[in-house]
């Protein structure tokens, strides 16, 4: 029986979060209808809102998620009710030309629910749901592809949930994009939950020289505690020479630049070390050009990269993260600088947007968690 519950959509663009009923069907096959626990507010969600990533309003925003499995469609084989799981918007097709030639990170045809959730009722009844990312989890209940779950040993869904996106993002920006390696030199370009995550990710493999720029004193704060070796506030230095200063005067081996804007990305194309890597993990809106001289692309070499969801592999990734977060060894629970509800999305906008926090996470109380 399809299920009617509570979530967060944006309507239109620049419309505040809604807290609506919306309908979740049964799932269908290859699908999975999972009971969120918890999901995290990332930058993409009011990227979404505001209309930067498309226009197929209205959006049922929030995909930073963990929750347990409570129905499978036919078919279902990896995943059964009960299983607790993180969400991923990569669900490796295993056919696609990308996943063919051995590179299923960036797998093109990547699964998603086919079936619509809606709104159920009072203005809108009826309108399908454009789930962010594919996920949609600032809900109760959500309906996905049963491989955008990957099941992990329980955990505070909270902190686990932001693997999901945000997290997983950064840390792989610099350790499967970016490639960095121990004894290397990394700068990192703007030190929100995802900047900060490359920072964490480029200590774990063992960088000797980080470099964390921002423009909020708060937030170079966070990176010292994250791994940082230096910090730099781009509003009172200029951060190409600084990076240089603070790399014996060469640049980078590896920028990353976790901002989304040409000014910042501009920064890491000379931020960097000859031959070095820039690696773009933030999410530029579609109005936005760079222009860089073509002798400087040429002369700098190197490799300019992007970063779509830090090349991860979910199903690779996600346990590997959460066992050494459980080891003490990756600092997950850092990320998580407030535990919020479902109707303070708007107001956890609001602070994201006043660098107030790394993340707010959404705290759904766990439904009829089938037993085991
Ligand atoms: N590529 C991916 O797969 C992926 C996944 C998740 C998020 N993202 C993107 O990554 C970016 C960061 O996300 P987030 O959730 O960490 O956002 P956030 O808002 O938490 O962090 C952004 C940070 O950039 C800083 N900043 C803003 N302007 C700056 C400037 N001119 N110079 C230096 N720092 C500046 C802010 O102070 C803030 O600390 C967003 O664009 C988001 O959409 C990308
Ligand atoms: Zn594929
Ligand atoms: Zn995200």
């Amino acid at each position: 029986m399809p299920h009617t519950v509570k979530a967060v959509i944006a309507r239109y663009k620049g419309a505040k979060a809604e807290l609506v009923d919306i309908v979740v069907p049964d799932p269908g096959p290859g699908e999975a209808v999972v009971a969120v626990q918890a999901c995290g507010v990332c930058h993409t969600d009011l990227h979404y809102r505001e209309g930067g990533i498309s226009d197929d309003y209205p959006f049922l925003l929030g995909h930073e998620a963990a929750g347990v499995v409570e129905a499978v469609g036919p078919g279902v084989t990896k995943v059964a009710p009960g299983d607790f799981v993180i969400l991923n918007w990569r669900a490796v097709c295993g056919q696609c030309r990308a996943c063919l030639k051995g590179k299923p990170w960036y797998c093109f045809a990547t699964h998603n629910a086919t079936q619509k959730m809606t709104i159920a009722s009072g203005e809108g009844a009826g309108t399908a749901l454009s789930p962010a990312l594919g996920i949609g989890a600032f809900a109760e209940k959500t309906l996905v592809a049963a491989g955008q779950c990957t099941k992990v040993t329980e955990a505070d869904a909270a902190a686990v949930g932001l693997l999901g996106c945000g997290v997983m993002a950064g840390f792989g920006a610099a350790v499967n994009t970016g490639g960095v390696q121990r004894g290397d030199s990394v700068a990192v370009i703007g030190c929100g939950g995802v900047g900060n995550a490359a920072i964490a990710g480029a200590r774990l493999v063992g960088a000797t020289t980080i470099v964390a720029v921002d423009v909020d004193d708060r937030k170079l704060e966070a990176a010292r505690r994250f791994g940082a070796t230096h910090t730099i506030n781009s509003r009172h230095s200029e951060p190409v020479e600084a990076i240089r200063e603070a790399t014996g005067g060469h640049g980078a081996d590896v920028v990353i630049e976790a901002v989304g804007r040409p000014e910042t990305y501009e920064q890491a194309f000379y931020a960097r070390d000859l031959a070095g890597t820039v690696v773009l993990v933030g999410v530029p809106t579609p109005d936005q050009q760079v222009t860089l001289p073509m002798i400087d692309i040429f002369g700098r070499g190197g490799a300019l990269k992007s970063s779509w969801y830090g090349d991860c592999l979910p199903s690779r990734d996600f346990p590997m993260l959460v066992e050494l977060a459980r080891q003490g060894r990756f600092p997950l629970e850092d990320f998580v600088s407030e535990r919020i509800g479902l109707g303070d999305v708007e107001a956890a906008f609001a602070k994201m947007h006043d660098g107030l926090v790394l993340r707010s996470v959404v705290e759904i109380s766990p439904s009829q968690r089938p037993q085991a």
